[in-house]
């Protein structure tokens, strides 16, 4: 598993420590294209600012949620009719059809 955030690595010592050995940090690319799949769980506001392409082809489970009164009104969701909140209604990071929404309980 590599994780990346918008800090870099080296904020990510910590973390990696606690995960175990089999987890690393690494840059937003390496995290992104690293094993089978992406998790992404980024405010939604800030899918617009990842690399165009950054996830083609990817398998990416998206935890994201929409909600104006903590990220603000997104015209793009708001004016999107199955109300998605997916990665490819709010960024070009992700062009492919291979992303679900997921929830953690
Ligand atoms: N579906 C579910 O069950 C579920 C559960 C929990 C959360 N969520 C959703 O998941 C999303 C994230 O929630 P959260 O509570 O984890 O948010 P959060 O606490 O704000 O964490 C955001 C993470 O995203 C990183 N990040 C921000 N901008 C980035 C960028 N441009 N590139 C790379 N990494 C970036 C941050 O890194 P830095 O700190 O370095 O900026 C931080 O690690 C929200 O939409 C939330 O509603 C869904």
């Amino acid at each position: 598993m590599v994780v990346a955030n918008s800090r870099g690595p080296q904020s990510l010592t910590g973390l990696v420590a606690e995960l175990g050995p089999r987890a690393a940090a690494g840059t937003v690319e390496q995290a992104a294209t690293a094993g089978a799949a992406t998790l992404l769980s980024i405010p939604i506001g800030v899918y617009s600012a990842l690399p165009a392409g950054l996830l083609d082809g990817r398998i990416v489970l998206d935890t994201g949620n929409y909600y104006p009164s903590r990220d603000g009104r997104i015209s793009e969701l708001d004016s999107c009719p199955s109300g998605s909140t997916s990665p490819p209604v709010l960024s070009d990071a992700v062009t492919s059809d291979r992303t679900a929404a997921c929830s953690a309980r």
